[in-house]
């Protein structure tokens, strides 16, 4: 079956995208964009949207679209655009940002409980301070959303032999998980936390959940960890919460507006880690990969890998 034009658009990487996807053998026609302005002169003839961050006011133009495939896990940009066909199919990578993302949150966890700011401090200046740091072991993380990152959350602070609550959409029973919550519970669920971590995805019904009460509820001395959206947290209500010690510090690697503004208090509050959206990079052939069988189940009619709910929003 002729699947018509792949339009694949990313600021950074749509040339070694396209690349992948030649040395992966789809022989589809591909149209390759860089910016919006590109962009919207090859959409009207695009059947297929390959692409991270598409102007959302293109949408509009694009008449022949029948499928975006997303580069990334979160596509809220994308079933927020007005222009969007009620028809077109949506799917987004699963199954791949795992492991980055655990990876990330358990540098973070282990920096600090073992103290490694303060043991390279030492080692720099010479000294020799023994002290006995703190451990993961006994400690409990909640993880809010039980999709594959949140899943492999759970798998791997397991082997650090920490106790692992759940919070998702449907409540329902996660491998490994202790304690289910369902999203009317969020007060009851931090509340006897030591971790805090957020995958969910950005939709209505997450967006700015985690506000002032939620913040209040949880355990002085907590950690939020939000790896999931950054509107998924009042921001202004972090900052209040943080500065009276619930939670008692944040690691952040997305925010409510990216890039985070110079201006923002939570550059440098104590007890905060700033990163730029780095724990779970899409890798160009890996997406590449995903797309290359999501085309081929979609030449042969079959059920697409990550399809959308769009009314679930993920
Ligand atoms: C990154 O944030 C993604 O949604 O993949």
């Amino acid at each position: 079956m002729d699947v018509g034009t792949v339009l694949v658009y990313d600021r950074r990487e749509a040339e070694a995208y396209a690349q992948a996807l030649r040395e992966l053998g789809v022989s589809a026609r591909l149209a390759v964009a860089f910016d919006p302005e590109a962009a919207r002169a090859l959409v009207p003839e695009a059947d297929i949207l390959l692409a991270w961050r598409f102007p959302p006011e293109l949408y509009a133009l694009a008449r022949r679209l029948r499928w975006v495939q997303c580069m990334g896990a979160g596509v809220e940009d994308i079933l927020s655009a007005p222009g969007l066909g009620p028809e077109v199919l949506v799917t987004r990578v699963v199954d791949q940002f795992g492991p980055s993302i655990a990876e990330y949150v358990f540098a973070e966890l282990l920096a600090r409980v073992r103290r490694l700011d303060e043991t390279r401090a030492l080692q720099r200046a010479r000294l020799w301070r023994p002290f006995v740091a703190d451990r993961l072991a006994g400690r409990r993380m909640g993880v809010a959303g039980l999709g594959s990152i949140g899943r492999e959350l759970v798998r791997k602070a397991r082997a650090f032999d920490m106790a692992v609550d759940g919070l998702s959409r449907t409540g329902s029973h996660a491998h490994l998980v202790d304690r289910h919550f369902g999203p009317d519970a969020w007060l009851e669920f931090v509340a006897e936390l030591d971790v805090l971590v957020l995958t969910l995805p950005l939709t209505p019904a997450t967006r700015g959940v985690v506000d002032a009460q939620v913040l209040g509820a949880m355990r002085p001395g907590s950690l939020l960890v939000n790896v999931g959206r950054g509107a998924l947290v009042r921001e202004e209500d972090l900052v209040r919460a943080l500065d009276a010690g619930r939670p008692g510090g944040a690691v952040l690697d997305v925010f409510e507006r990216e890039p985070l503004d110079p201006a923002s208090p939570l550059w440098e509050m104590p007890g905060v880690t700033v990163t730029p959206h780095v724990s779970g990079p899409s890798r160009t052939r890996e997406v590449a990969a995903f797309f290359a069988e999501n085309l081929a189940r979609y030449r042969r009619s079959q059920p697409l890998m990550g399809l959308v709910d769009r009314a679930a929003g993920y």
